[in-house]
């Protein structure tokens, strides 16, 4: 009798068990079978499917992505910026790139400080004197030679068709354009082949930007960094009141790096390592609300979003006083990650109250990111991924466009702290650990992610946003994990920010109560509630439990996700 009793308790359990644990989420994003590539254009998504069925793998896909970005998306995708990958191969294996702009052998601490030692308003941000040396072409080069298995050329091919055929200007894009003409004429001395005026629906092309594609498709990088095009680049600059010289362009290395890794629950993050600080940030962040349920609070319930903004207000402080280019700046990796390290820095944490920004030590601070930055997502046939976030820094980066070889440079020396302790164009201060010197790479938010769950290829996951992205990727993260999201709810899902200093919580336009943010006002957490930014535009893909792929393409911009 006893031993019936056993069996039916035991019976009971475990149908109590089955019943109770919660199904994944339903996918309400595209679902593929085999492979994809979500960006912010649908031209590079579509690019990218192409080069992945012509036999390519994830990273000639990642070549072509890049690349059809520069056509389709100048306000980010490049040729004279910079970047970061992270990959995941099929068996497991892992590594990261770093292609980040470096300053030119020219730049020196001061170099944006008058005689009186005042930063020069505009010079790190606008025009010839911002640009630091691009990384891009570096980068992809670096990718091909390791891993890619097509010809150059052959990746090339549809970029190049596409710039000389044009691409459609998008309601945004025109939006865009409208936005950004006066500030791009100014920089230009108001002459620039770039097409300013054009209105949505317009088909654009880009015949210099063939060119220079066509050069580099041939000599690979020596067609962008050395001979004609590097001539060209450094002659204009330099004319300009730049400083990147051809020697600059010769001297230039992307950097294969160790990304960040760690554990959150059963999941395995890997992540962009310094000189980005998105992978220890969000390392961070992640231990230190580990040891509690997030999932019971809710999705962005008052406890969720409490717990989130502690300890992103503590990991930021870190992150702006401790991280620099690791070639130049010696980060303390060991304490800063360690799990002794992070239960302190959590101590004073109660939901009652909001911890002062002004109470969590750092002195120096900097938050030198605009928003102007892409993110693209790719999954292939074999399982390999790669996740690459790729920036000018601003918007059309410097504004300064390049006619003759027809693509925008960056304005990423703004990303270095030009001077300790002063407030750069965000409102925030910068740091020794990020001065300039010269071939420095500038500190970075991009945070371009891989998650294994039970050691499987989880997701594929990052997005634009300057200091926001680390708080956006570690969202979609949870959203999907904890929250049981599908990976374009996780997407689309409401944001919220916080970085330390400004002691403030950012909340996008919509999606957060009114008696939510007044809860968080009670226990004195200060809310921005005139400045309600997007926050991120993430690009992202989830491995479904039979193997599928679900794309979370953000709504917020024209990203698309495309697959077969
Ligand atoms: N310029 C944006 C970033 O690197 O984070």
């Amino acid at each position: 009798m006893n031993s019936i009793k056993t069996y039916l308790l035991t019976f009971l359990l475990i149908t109590l068990f089955v019943n109770c644990k919660r199904q994944p989420a339903v996918p309400t994003g595209l679902v593929t079978e085999k492979a994809m590539v979500v960006s912010a254009r649908e031209e590079a998504s579509k690019i990218g499917v192409e080069i992945l069925k012509k036999g390519g793998n994830a990273f000639d896909a990642m070549v072509a992505t890049e690349m059809a970005l520069v056509v389709a998306y100048p306000f980010a995708g490049n040729l004279g910026g910079g970047g970061f990958m992270v990959y995941r191969m099929a068996d497991g294996d892992v590594g990261a790139l770093d292609y980040r702009e470096k300053a030119p052998l020219s730049a020196h601490k001061d170099m944006y400080l008058d005689s009186l030692g005042n930063v020069i308003p505009d010079m790190s941000t606008k025009g010839a004197t911002a640009v630091g040396v691009p990384g891009t072409v570096a980068g992809i080069m670096e990718v091909h030679e390791k891993f890619g298995s097509l010809p150059l050329e052959e990746i090339f091919e549809p970029v190049i068709a596409l710039a000389e055929k044009g691409i459609v200007v998008t309601e945004n894009q025109a939006a865009r354009f409208e936005n950004y003409k006066d500030l791009i004429l100014q920089v230009n001395d108001s002459v620039t082949t770039f097409p300013i005026g054009c209105k949505a629906g317009d088909i654009v092309k880009y015949p210099a930007l063939a060119r220079t594609m066509r050069l580099i498709a041939k000599n690979g990088r020596d067609g962008f960094y050395k001979g004609e095009t590097a001539k060209t680049l450094s002659a204009f600059i330099q004319e300009k009141g730049g400083y990147i010289t051809e020697e600059d362009l010769e001297k230039y290395e992307a950097k294969w790096r160790q990304p960040i890794i760690f554990n959150y629950k059963d999941l395995r993050i890997v992540s962009m390592s310094p000189p980005s600080s998105g992978g220890v940030t969000i390392n961070q962040i992640f231990k230190m609300i580990e040891p509690y349920e997030l999932a019971k609070f809710g999705h962005n319930s008052e406890k969720a979003i409490q717990l989130f903004t502690e300890a992103s207000r503590r990991a930021y402080a870190d992150r702006n006083y401790y991280l620099g280019d690791p070639d130049f700046t010696s980060i303390p990796l060991d304490v800063l990650l360690s799990k002794s390290y992070l239960e302190g820095r959590m101590e004073n944490f109660t939901f009652e109250t909001a911890t002062k920004s002004s109470e969590v030590a750092h002195g120096s601070v900097e938050i030198v990111e605009s928003m102007e930055t892409t993110h693209y997502s790719i999954v292939d046939e074999q399982g390999n991924a790669v996740s690459v976030t790729t920036t000018l820094n601003g918007a059309y980066g410097s504004k300064l466009y390049c006619d003759e070889l027809g693509f925008f440079l960056n304005n990423e020396m703004d990303d270095f702290s030009a001077k300790a302790g002063v407030a750069n164009m965000f409102g925030l201060i910068g740091a020794e650990a990020n001065s300039i010197a010269p071939e420095k790479r500038m500190l970075s938010s991009m945070t371009p992610t891989i998650v294994e769950k039970e050691g499987q290829l989880y997701m594929v996951v990052g997005t634009p946003g300057g200091s926001t992205i680390i708080t956006a990727v570690a969202q979609t993260i949870l959203n999907a994990y904890e929250f049981n999201l599908s990976m374009q709810e996780a997407v689309n899902a409401p944001r919220f920010h916080h970085q330390w200093l400004p002691d403030v919580v950012v909340f996008e336009p919509q999606g957060f109560s009114a008696d939510l943010k007044e809860n968080l006002k009670a226990k004195g957490y200060f809310i921005n509630e005139e400045r309600t930014p997007i926050i991120g535009k993430v690009d992202a893909i989830r491995v479904l439990e039979d193997g599928t792929l679900e794309g979370g393409a953000d709504k917020r911009g024209d990203d698309t996700a495309i697959g077969y």
